[in-house]
């Protein structure tokens, strides 16, 4: 089945970057959020994005006008009914997603691929209540999703080969890499990702070093474009306790214990970039 109408499924920070770039490389998207105003808002914030492109010389302004003319929007996925893949990019909670799943079953066209772009949500439970689990497959973008190169596919236990491939193919089309894990908790990326950035923030509670030192350390002596604790505000500080808290409950041990620190900012209502501050202080523009 060729694929040319995508659903996206929630408009925030990873949503909106997905239907940039879905958008961009010629496909026909259906953005859907909750309300109008989260969709209005998520198609600014790419249209802002595709502006930042065409100043920079990677698009032209005719592109980006073609781009956002295949760009819609819609406030349930009924409305989106008869595309050939979606990517469900909603909060981190298998509940959601779960009730999202069962309506994209309901409202694709036959056949199609259901993608989740969960940073460590197992695949075969959000599949599990599906008629049809061998067409759900994880397809993990990274932030910001217009310039990363990486899509971690992530297989669950019932996805079938021929969705693999074909996610594979589709993530080319899109200008990217693909890179499969199986469906193990934070799969490779944030198995690996976390606990650095984690042990990171633990260096800070400990006092080992302040948070500038910390990323200078890791950004001009592991070549990282930005430093642990300044990535950890840019993934978003709430995002981050969630996937140590899967890998908490996946593996155990203390390797995978939260930091107090982590908690503490995120009960402060402190989440990095999105919230205004986190570890640093982000001023509105
Ligand atoms: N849309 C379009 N273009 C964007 C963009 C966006 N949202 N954000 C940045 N860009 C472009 C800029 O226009 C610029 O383009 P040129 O190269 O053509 O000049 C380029 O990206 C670099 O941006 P900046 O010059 O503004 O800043 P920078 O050089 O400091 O790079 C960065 C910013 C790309 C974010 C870089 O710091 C970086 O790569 N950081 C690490 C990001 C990372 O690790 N992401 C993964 C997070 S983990 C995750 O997402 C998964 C998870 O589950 C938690």
């Amino acid at each position: 089945m060729e694929i040319t109408r995508v659903c996206v499924v929630g408009g925030g920070t990873m949503g909106n970057g997905i239907a940039h770039v879905f958008a961009q490389k010629g496909f026909s998207v259906t953005l859907v959020e909750a309300k109008k105003e989260l969709a209005d808002k998520a198609v600014a914030t790419i249209t802002r994005n595709m502006d930042r492109q065409v100043a920079k010389g990677g698009l032209t302004a005719a592109d980006k006008d073609a781009a956002l003319g295949r760009l819609k929007t819609a406030t349930s996925i009924a409305e989106a009914a008869g595309f050939q893949l979606a990517v469900e990019a909603v909060p981190e909670r298998l509940d959601i997603k779960a009730a999202v799943f069962k309506d994209l079953e309901a409202h694709g066209a036959p056949g199609a691929i259901l993608a989740t772009n969960t940073s460590s949500l197992p695949i075969t439970d959000i599949a599990a209540t599906l008629k049809d689990p061998s067409r759900v497959i994880g397809m993990h973008f990274m932030n910001p999703v217009p310039v990363m190169k990486l899509v971690e596919i992530i297989r669950g236990k019932r996805t079938s080969d021929a969705a693999t491939e074909a996610v594979k193919a589709l993530t080319v089309k899109l200008g990217k890499i693909p890179a499969v894990a199986n469906d193990f908790p934070g799969f490779v990326s944030n198995r690996v990702l976390m606990p650095m950035i984690n042990e990171a923030i633990l260096c800070l509670q400990e006092g080992v070093s302040t948070k500038e030192d910390i990323d200078t350390i890791m950004k001009l002596g592991m070549a990282h474009p930005m430093g642990p604790i300044a990535l950890a505000d840019y993934i978003g500080l709430d995002v981050c306790l969630a996937i140590m808290e899967v890998l908490d409950k996946g593996f155990g041990g203390v390797k995978y214990k939260p930091a107090e620190l982590l908690r503490k900012m995120v009960s402060d209502g402190k989440l990095g970039v999105k919230s205004g501050a986190g570890f640093y202080e982000y001023p509105k523009k």
